[in-house]
């Protein structure tokens, strides 16, 4: 039987940014048809580029065979134009982290995509009920929101929103599933599990830097070698960028009104200062070169 709900297309909107691109990855790689859409052009090609490169370390890594590689690579396509998600079955959004513009964008993939579209948005830090009103069809809208660097992280929490309906969080429970990922519910509120427990935390650390409590390296090493964490909370700031950690903060405080959460005055003048993590190549720690795509 022909089920016509089935999930084959993936579209991503943002694919050229830094969740999307590996979104993009996940979909492919797991054998959906894979439609990348981002508004600036230069932004797909570089990700493009940069998805390539991935694909190629993970084969002499033996993590990946030529064969899956050329298979994940034929099932991506990108473009510029929203209506090429017109044939989507699922439509993963990761563009700017602002309602105005996740809304804007529900309400023309609404219009485009076929009314059994789901719709999902991987916010951090928005109401997926809010994004889902400017939409016709807010029991189609869901929450996934993946981990920095998607390609490589498997969590990714899945949120209803209240009109989200039973059979829309199954399908893409099992579609993440089926991606190889873990999925966990949660409810929308800000920051879901993970975001919720480490905006506090990394503040923290950011705070222990700023009284001079201890050097980043060594509140890392603490951190890892008594927590088991892989990652300190300063090298994972700098990974996810202090520019985005300032945002969470913007969006948390005023919604939880928890001191923790308030951003520190430190985080504010490195973000002023440009020292935004990895990306520009300094934060708590100095960096050369583009070392965050990894491989699988
Ligand atoms: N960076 C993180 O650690 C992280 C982790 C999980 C979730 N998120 C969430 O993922 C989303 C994207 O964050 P990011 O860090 O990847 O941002 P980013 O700035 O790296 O990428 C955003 C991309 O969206 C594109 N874009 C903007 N408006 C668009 C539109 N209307 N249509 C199509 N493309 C558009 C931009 O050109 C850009 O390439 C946000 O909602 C953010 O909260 C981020």
């Amino acid at each position: 039987m022909n089920d016509q709900t089935a999930i084959r297309t993936v579209g991503v909107c943002g694919a050229g940014g830094t969740m999307g691109s590996g979104i993009a990855i996940v979909a492919a790689r797991a054998g959906f048809r894979t439609i990348c859409f981002d508004t600036r052009p230069e932004a797909l090609e570089r990700a493009f580029q940069d998805t390539v490169a991935f694909f190629n370390k993970s084969v002499e890594r033996g993590k990946m065979s030529r064969e899956a590689r050329d298979a994940a690579l034929g099932a991506m396509s990108r473009t510029g134009e929203l209506g090429a998600l017109a044939e989507c079955d699922l439509v993963i959004e990761a563009v700017f982290e602002d309602l105005a513009v996740k809304q804007a964008l529900f309400r023309e993939l609404d219009a485009i995509c076929s009314p059994l579209a789901i719709l999902a948005s991987n916010t951090s830090t928005l109401s997926i009920t809010e994004i889902a009103a400017a939409s016709k069809r807010p029991e189609r809208v869901v929450g996934m929101h993946f981990c920095l660097p998607a390609q490589l992280m498997k969590l990714i929490e899945i949120s209803p929103g209240l009109l989200t309906s039973e059979e829309t969080f199954r399908k893409v429970w099992a579609w993440a599933e089926t991606a190889g990922q873990i999925p966990v519910k949660t409810q929308d509120k800000p920051g879901f599990i993970l975001n919720a427990l480490l905006v506090p935390f990394n503040n923290d650390a950011i705070r222990l830097v700023e009284a001079k409590v201890a050097e980043p390296a060594d509140i890392d090493l603490a951190i890892k070698s008594a927590l088991g964490y892989k990652m300190g909370p300063l090298e994972l700031i700098d990974l996810v960028g202090l520019d985005t950690q300032l945002r969470l903060c913007e969006a948390f405080y005023p919604i939880t009104l928890d001191p923790r959460a308030a951003a520190p005055p430190l985080l504010r003048r490195m973000v002023a200062a440009g020292l935004l993590g990895r990306k520009s190549g300094q934060g708590f720690y100095r960096y050369e070169g583009r070392a965050m795509f990894g491989s699988a």
